[in-house]
């Protein structure tokens, strides 16, 4: 099975278990189920785009919200997956040290819209806005409307941009 496909399914596995966890979400599981795979799509489709290792992406893209599933909390969710998210990945023989490291960093740092960080960092913040936003997601944060007004220049989306946000 390829690497995506292995993550994927212990990702899902995970909110398999979490579903018998009795605490308050800020976001429910089915979302965090949802999103996940859509921006692992969007994260790869940018990666192809930028010339970016386009597995990493799709796989920095699923596990993003690691520490928002883990926690069940949006607040600081970014830097609380930094560490499960390495244990995670490194219970599989199929990481690097080196590719545990990055994938978890895209994940810590995915939450600071405002800053610009590595590549496959900054496919991982616009893969996230552009799927909240094809979800219907607020943005509430300027930041992340700017970005998607980047993305969607990026990509050449037309005229229709959504100013309404
Ligand atoms: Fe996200």
């Amino acid at each position: 099975m390829n690497r995506l496909l292995k993550i994927q399914d212990k990702m899902l596995e995970k909110i398999k278990e979490f579903e018998n966890v009795n605490i308050k979400r800020d976001y429910p599981l089915n979302w965090e189920k949802v999103h996940m795979i859509s921006c692992a799509h969007i994260g790869k489709l940018l990666a192809i785009k930028r010339g970016v290792d386009m597995e990493l992406a799709a796989i920095a893209c699923l596990v993003h919200d690691y520490g928002r599933l883990v926690t069940g909390k949006q607040d600081n969710h970014a830097a609380n997956g930094y560490e499960p998210l390495k244990e995670l990945l490194m219970e599989e023989d199929t990481f690097t040290e080196e590719e545990v490291e990055l994938i978890a960093q895209s994940a810590r740092n995915h939450s600071n819209k405002n800053d610009i960080g590595s590549p496959l960092e900054e496919v991982v913040k616009d893969a996230d806005v552009l799927d909240c936003y094809l979800y219907n997601i607020q943005l509430s944060r300027e930041e992340q409307r700017d970005r998607l007004y980047k993305v969607w220049e990026e990509l050449k989306l037309g005229n229709n941009y959504p100013f309404n946000l």
